[in-house]
């Protein structure tokens, strides 16, 4: 079953829990919140406090995409803040397995993300450890871009990858993802889809995750 994670990035912030529980409402799975450091990615969003008040909004499990230095450092404040997957970029974690345990060890489902740019044998190691592969398709920093196609091939790659190391990890694809794009990414092997313009910059956001998921499902 397709899981549809809206991502809060392109939402009204000024009406963030009517946004929130218009996704739910409509049939969202998980809420996909994006933290820019404006030193890993070139752009600056928002931290813990966020993801707690879209914690506050939701029953959803929270998907936090950490595009942060150090992450280390605030892996805590967002277990404590609701996260339910906390994942990391591999290009930046110098001790990938150490902050994966870190993830695991506070209850939270553990993700790693690669940029496009990124090969998969980078997690071929860690594979077993992880609950979620996040496959980005676009470079990361802004909601808004067009999905990078030669993200496909990974995608299928990490499902033979899934199948060779016998793990369990869910496949997510983060950028790009709308009404064009959604079903070869489906074909593709994806499990989690993040969207956020094609939801939230839509007149009609109720219809925009209604029309997602019936693509989704119909496959
Ligand atoms: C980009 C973020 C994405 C972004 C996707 O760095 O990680 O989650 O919100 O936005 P769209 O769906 O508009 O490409
Ligand atoms: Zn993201």
């Amino acid at each position: 079953m397709a899981i549809l994670a809206p991502s809060i990035l392109s939402s009204d912030f000024s009406n963030l829990y009517q946004q929130i529980r218009l996704v739910e409402m409509s049939g969202a799975d998980w809420i996909h919140c994006d933290v820019m450091d404006g030193h890993f990615v070139p752009n600056l969003t928002f931290g813990p406090i966020l993801v707690e008040a879209a914690n506050k909004s939701t029953e959803l499990p929270l998907d936090v995409h950490l595009m942060i230095e150090n992450p280390d450092n605030f892996l805590e404040e967002f277990y404590k803040a609701g996260s339910n997957y906390i994942t990391v970029h591999q290009e930046i974690c110098p001790h990938l397995n150490r902050t994966v345990s870190k993830i695991k060890e506070l209850g939270v489902k553990a993700g790693v993300a690669l940029k496009p740019s990124t090969p998969l044998s980078t997690i071929e190691d860690i594979a077993t450890e992880i609950d979620l592969l996040l496959i980005m398709s676009v470079n990361p920093g802004f909601g808004g871009q067009s999905f990078i196609n030669n993200s496909l091939k990974k995608i299928e790659n990490a499902v033979k990858l899934r199948q060779k190391t016998n793990s369990n990890f869910l496949i997510e694809v983060d950028g790009g993802i709308n009404k064009d794009t959604a079903k070869k990414v489906f074909d593709a092997g994806c499990d989690v889809f993040v969207a956020g313009s094609s939801i939230f910059k839509e007149d009609n956001i109720a219809a925009a995750v209604v029309e997602l998921k019936k693509i989704l499902n119909n496959k």
